[in-house]
């Protein structure tokens, strides 16, 4: 069974190659319109979208962001933030205080999130592409100064968009097995390394075929090493600083 949604989800792969060719601003309000009626928990709507067109400003976005050049690149950036700032004033309006905790951070971030996911979907469904970026927490202060976030807000990732560079269209990359993501009425808890093994195999085939050599644990490796130590350890005093709480 397939729907035009379907479709795009099924279809979808994430671009990092764009043509020199501008986004409507049509298309941006179109994309805009369509994430804001996203779910939101309670209603409470705990996020902000900075859409970002300025070179400068996305130079040195790409730069916060670890070099990475699509950044720069992208011919429009949306920053996702998980804004608990505006509670804070609708608290204030009734002289109540917004005692945040780690509840109050997983809601914003969490809703952040959905607004960034149905923003991409409405991105690819217009034939635009896409990447996420992740790379907005290596350096949240300097991320929120640049942005001008108040205290309350932070960037939860970014989202570059162009119209996908047609030379250079990426295969899709193939998925974990369902028995390994999917259960049933109960979670099945049963030894995964078998599927994983496979898995890997199967992730450093597409590699390969890209000439991106790859060995065996194309998964799994990468995975082990770069989680054998906390990743961002700065994070969580950061993003204290920058208003967020967790506790
Ligand atoms: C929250 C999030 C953050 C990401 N951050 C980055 C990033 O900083 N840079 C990047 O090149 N890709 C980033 N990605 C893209 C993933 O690498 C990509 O989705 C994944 O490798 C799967 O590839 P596919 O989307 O083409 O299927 C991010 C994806 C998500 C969901």
């Amino acid at each position: 069974m397939t729907t035009p949604v379907i479709d795009t989800l099924n279809t979808r792969v994430t671009i990092r190659t764009y043509q020199d060719k501008p986004v409507s601003e049509e298309m941006v309000q179109a994309i805009l319109g369509a994430a804001r009626r996203s779910p939101t928990s309670s209603n409470m709507q705990t996020y902000s979208i900075v859409v970002v067109r300025d070179p400068e400003t996305k130079k040195q976005l790409a730069v916060l962001a670890g070099n990475q050049k699509h950044v720069e690149e992208c011919p429009v950036f949306f920053a996702f933030c998980a804004d608990l700032h505006r509670l804070e004033m609708a608290c204030a309006l009734h002289g109540e205080p917004l005692v945040k905790s780690l509840e109050t951070t997983l809601v914003a971030t969490v809703d952040a999130a959905l607004v960034g996911m149905s923003a991409q979907t409405a991105v690819e469904s217009l034939g635009l592409g896409a990447v996420m970026i992740g790379g907005m927490r290596n350096h949240p202060a300097e991320v929120a100064a640049l942005l001008g976030l108040p205290l309350g807000v932070y960037v939860v990732f970014g989202m570059c968009v162009g119209w996908p560079d047609p030379i250079n269209l990426p295969a899709q990359k193939p998925r974990l097995p369902e028995e390994l993501v999917i259960h049933y009425e109960r979670y099945d808890d049963s030894d995964p390394t078998p599927l994983v093994q496979q898995y890997d195999a199967a992730l450093a085939e597409h590699y390969n075929a890209q000439g991106n050599n790859q060995h065996a644990a194309a998964w799994s490796g990468p995975i082990a090493r770069r989680l054998n130590g906390k990743i961002r350890p700065f994070l969580r005093p950061t993003l204290e600083k920058l208003g967020f709480a967790f506790d």
